[in-house]
């Protein structure tokens, strides 16, 4: 695994400035993982749920069309990617969503909100050291019992895989700061129960989805 470097600090910069072409990349190598994450979460009609770090919106129009009668929540740190979800929501058949700016390390709800917490592609830009901190805060905001599906870009173990570390190892910016990382150890450590792994390649782009269940 590689070490982060690029800075949390930076990321609002960062994603201000990739945000309008920001889909391109996700939709050609992340839609296989992205679909079976949200297949794990399995929402149902009338829950609360989460999504941190939800970007421009790829997987919350399915989280709140899977959830007409509960409540679905976005939040995201960088303003740009936000506004882009806003847009994208702007003519959703369902209202029973809310969007707002905030920090993973330290969510703005109180303890045992939701249901099921779903992250896609932010960890994989966090220093390891952060991982158990952050996945802790999950927790917290997880009913007893809730889900959690994580989805990240994941270490190469097939020479074809290596190209993506590669770009990040030359210029993180280009990948939006992500490098292959692997989450079910700091999950565990972090206090989930019944954690699983799934990689999933696509493209050369190697993906995991790690699942675990608040205790
Ligand atoms: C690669 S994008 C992924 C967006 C979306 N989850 C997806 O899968 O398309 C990473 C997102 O993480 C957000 N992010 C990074 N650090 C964050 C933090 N500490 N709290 C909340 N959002 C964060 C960025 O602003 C950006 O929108």
């Amino acid at each position: 695994m590689q070490p982060a470097r690029m800075p949390q600090s930076a990321v609002p910069y960062v994603y201000t400035a990739i945000a309008p072409t920001h889909d391109w990349l996700a939709v050609w190598v992340e839609a296989k993982a992205r679909a079976f994450g949200l297949h794990q979460l399995a929402v149902q009609n009338g829950e609360h749920v989460l999504e941190v770090a939800v970007g421009t919106g790829l997987s919350f129009p399915r989280l709140v069309a899977a959830n007409p009668d509960g409540w679905t929540e976005g939040l995201d740190r960088t303003p740009a990617m936000l506004r882009q979800t806003t847009r994208r929501m702007q003519n959703a058949p369902h209202t029973q969503f809310g969007l707002r700016l905030g920090d993973a390390y330290a969510l703005p709800y109180p303890d045992n909100s939701f249901d099921a917490v779903l992250n896609s592609y932010m960890f994989d830009m966090l220093p390891v050291a952060d991982f158990a901190t952050v996945l802790r805060e999950f927790r917290r905001v997880l009913k007893p019992g809730g889900r959690c599906v994580c989805i990240n870009m994941t270490v190469p173990t097939h020479w074809t895989e290596r190209l993506w570390d590669t770009i990040y190892a030359l210029f993180p910016p280009l990948l939006g700061g992500c490098r292959g990382i692997t989450l079910a150890p700091s999950m565990r450590k972090a206090g989930f129960a019944d954690v699983q792994r799934t990689r999933i390649v696509e493209r050369t782009f190697p993906s995991e989805v790690v699942v675990g269940r608040a205790s």
